[in-house]
């Protein structure tokens, strides 16, 4: 059974936190509860105690600080926007949030605030950052709230929240002492020394993928190419800013457990980099491109048996999916995660992404998404292709 740190911060749906305990404790977890001051205005530490048959932490409670740092799992029900904000910007201001900072497992979360709360742009902008570095937001829903409004911003329900915790405890170590390889961002290729050809890939699924596969308890290693947002905690990063960075990186790695090809690797770069920085003139200045190295196709011929390997394929419509579908074969891949980039509502530079698996078995569509959770689907499919290999 887990031991589970329940973080409580105060709002209204504090009182729900109780049946989480309940829930919890009745499925057999060690449940410490950490409520903040603010949840502490709304329900008593003694009721947390008497349900989790366990001390509450608090500043005082110095004894419990080695089992908060070896949790199985950091849980935070309600999780205020104040807290939501505090853990955006990493603050260690009471028990809660030094221990967020010093968890290095999963996070799950379920905020829960009034509408204009949840709608507000530094709320939305904070939950994004949390999803980017691999936190699982559970709701909120929309349905009456504690102001007698109706909207967006109830908690998630506890049977709900218990649900998803299982769900958590059943994938962490699921990937246990793999090596998980995962490129991510997009490859920028010079064309002077200042100046380059690059594309729109912000990394944001790489980085997803990165987050859930750590959270399964893989060692992740993330082929960076220009990522400009947060890494998630516990994995290691090699900077991999041109094609060639990334072709160098990738083939020292090629005997990984599982490769996740996310970048958008350059397909071309300049035939002739100018020496320094080419000074502005009337001329027109062509620039012969010549194509860059095929990563997939060396990975695809250098592979083992054993090992899955995954491609990202960005193309328009159903005609690039067919072509995609080709990479199976052609370069010896076992699952090509494509994506539509002839929308503009995913895919490149948004937080949302709707994706075909293509794998030997078929096609299964994800529909539109966080790219946390397609980060999900992919990896469930492809521990799905490692179970198939034992
Ligand atoms: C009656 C009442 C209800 C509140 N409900 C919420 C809520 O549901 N969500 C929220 O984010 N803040 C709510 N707040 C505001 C928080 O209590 C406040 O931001 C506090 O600083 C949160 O601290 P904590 O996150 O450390 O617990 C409420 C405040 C009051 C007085």
């Amino acid at each position: 059974m887990a031991r589970i740190v329940l973080g409580i911060t105060g709002g209204i749906a504090a009182y729900k936190a109780c049946e989480v305990i309940r829930l919890l404790v009745g499925a057999g977890h060690e449940v410490i509860p950490v409520p903040t001051r603010g949840a502490e205005r709304f329900v008593a530490a003694e009721t947390f105690a008497a349900l989790a048959r366990s001390p509450v932490a608090h500043a005082g409670t110095a004894g419990l600080y080695p089992h908060l740092q070896r949790a199985d799992l950091l849980v935070i029900a309600p999780l205020t926007a104040h807290t939501m904000a505090r853990l955006a910007h990493g603050l260690a201001d009471d028990i809660l949030t030094e221990t967020a900072l010093a968890h290095d497992g999963p996070i799950l979360a379920a905020p829960a605030m009034n509408t204009r709360m949840w709608n507000h742009p530094a709320t939305q902008a904070n939950v994004a950052l949390l999803r980017e570095r691999g936190v699982e937001i559970v709701g909120p829903a929309s349905g009456e709230l504690a102001e007698g409004e109706v909207g967006m911003g109830r908690m998630a329900e506890p049977a709900e929240i218990a649900s998803r915790i299982e769900d958590l405890l059943r994938a962490a170590g699921s990937l246990d002492g793999l090596d998980v390889v995962v490129t991510a961002g997009g490859t920028r290729e010079p064309i002077d020394s200042i100046r380059f050809v690059g594309n729109r890939s912000s990394g944001r699924m790489g980085l997803a993928l990165a987050a859930e596969a750590r959270r399964r308890g893989a060692r992740v290693t993330l082929l960076a190419a220009n990522v400009t947002a947060a890494v998630p905690p516990g994995v290691t990063v090699i900077e991999t800013p041109t094609a060639a960075d990334l072709e160098r990186e990738a083939l020292q790695r090629s005997g990984a457990d599982v490769i996740l090809m996310a970048a958008a690797v350059g397909d071309y770069r300049a035939a002739a980099p100018v020496d320094g920085k080419r000074a502005k003139d009337d001329d027109v200045w062509q620039i012969a491109l010549t194509p860059t190295p095929d990563i997939a196709r060396q990975l695809g011929m250098r592979r083992t048996a054993a090992q899955v390997l995954v491609a990202f394929g960005a193309e328009h419509g159903a005609a690039g999916l067919e072509r995609k579908r080709g990479m199976l074969v052609g370069k010896n891949v076992d699952l090509v995660v494509y994506n539509d980039v002839g929308r503009d509502d995913i895919g490149f530079d948004v937080p949302d992404n709707e994706v075909t698996l293509v794998t030997a078995d078929g096609d299964t569509l994800v529909p539109r998404a966080p790219k946390a959770a397609i980060a999900v689907a992919v990896l469930d499919e492809v521990e799905r292709l490692l179970e198939g290999r034992r």
